[in-house]
């Protein structure tokens, strides 16, 4: 090999840097899904082991316990029952963890959504459960309920129309499906969870799965990751042509070899090669 060749790869080697195939390692580590018993999820989802945060939208992390997925909205775990569709979704259901063994848990906590990021499905509603309430009420109830040792008074109420505690010790605020109206069936529904609706960028990342990428999030934006790309895109480029063979060049160096996975943006390294 002749030293003007061995310049020009030497140059190449170690002006190339490694950030350049960071997209690609976003790209294989978000073509794995999320699978948890009977959920499978990509994007907009990330979490488990196999999805890292740059998958997904920052407030769509899953959780594996148990073979049941779980997502933690404002503090609450609701499972998660249903994602649909399996692929591209836009809408899910969930159940809140901690009403899952009746209608006393024992810290209650409102349901509350990011409104930038979900969207209550219709056919649900918000209902207040109230605890620790007076014998004697003066309002319509739906129905009672008792519970021991949550609060002074065991009486548990339903009341329609109402968002605070009135005259009980405290009230919280849940979602059910618009069918139920027995303190059975309410117990049943929270069980059930509702559904909601994902405000996410669908389109951008159709476009960037039409052209053979992966989504994943980069700055709170859809991005595109791609194979052999530098930087994330919003769609991948088409394949290069072929170069027709008659115009002969010195050979280009094999591509480096992928990142090491502790690899990040600032990182920059050198890799040696035996030449001759
Ligand atoms: C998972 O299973 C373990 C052992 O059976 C149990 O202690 C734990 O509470 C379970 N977790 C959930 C979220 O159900
Ligand atoms: C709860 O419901 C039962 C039967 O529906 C009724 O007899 C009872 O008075 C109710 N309790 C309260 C505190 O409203
Ligand atoms: C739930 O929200 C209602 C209305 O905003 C509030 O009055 C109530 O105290 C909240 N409950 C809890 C447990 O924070
Ligand atoms: C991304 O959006 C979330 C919620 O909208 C916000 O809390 C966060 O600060 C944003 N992050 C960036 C880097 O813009
Ligand atoms: C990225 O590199 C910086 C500086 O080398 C380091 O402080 C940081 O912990 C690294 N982050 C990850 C996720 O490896």
């Amino acid at each position: 090999m002749d030293y003007f060749l061995l310049f020009v790869l030497l140059l190449v080697i170690f002006e190339y840097p490694l950030t350049s195939s960071t997209p690609e390692l976003y790209y294989r580590s978000c073509s794995n899904q999320f699978r948890c018993g009977k959920i499978v999820a990509d994007f907009p989802f990330w979490g488990g082991e196999q999805r890292p945060s740059y998958c997904g939208y920052p407030g769509l992390k899953l959780q594996c316990e148990n073979d049941t997925a779980f997502i933690k909205i404002d503090g609450v775990r609701y499972r998660v029952l249903a994602i649909d569709p399996p692929y591209n979704h836009n809408k899910m259901r969930i159940a809140r963890e901690d009403y899952e063994g009746g209608l006393c848990p024992r810290n209650i906590q409102n349901t509350t959504l990011d409104t930038t990021l979900f969207v209550i499905s219709l056919g649900y509603i918000p209902l207040t459960l109230l605890y620790g309430c007076p014998s004697f009420f003066p309002f319509d109830l739906l129905a009672n309920f008792s519970c021991n040792n949550v609060f002074h008074s065991s009486i548990g109420l339903i009341v329609p129309g109402v968002t605070g505690p009135l005259v009980c010790s405290a009230s919280v605020t849940v979602l059910v499906h618009i069918s139920a109206s027995t303190g059975k069936e309410i117990e049943q529904a929270l069980k059930y969870g509702f559904e909601v609706e994902l405000k996410v960028d669908d389109k951008a990342c159709q476009k960037c799965l039409d052209s053979k990428g992966k989504c994943g999030i980069d700055n709170n934006q859809t991005v595109c990751y791609c194979l052999g790309s530098s930087t994330s895109l919003a769609e991948c480029p088409p394949p290069p042509a072929n170069v027709p063979a008659t115009i002969s060049l010195p050979a280009l160096p094999p591509p480096p070899p992928p990142a090491p996975a502790a690899a990040n943006k600032s990182g920059k390294y050198l890799y040696f090669k035996v030449l001759l």
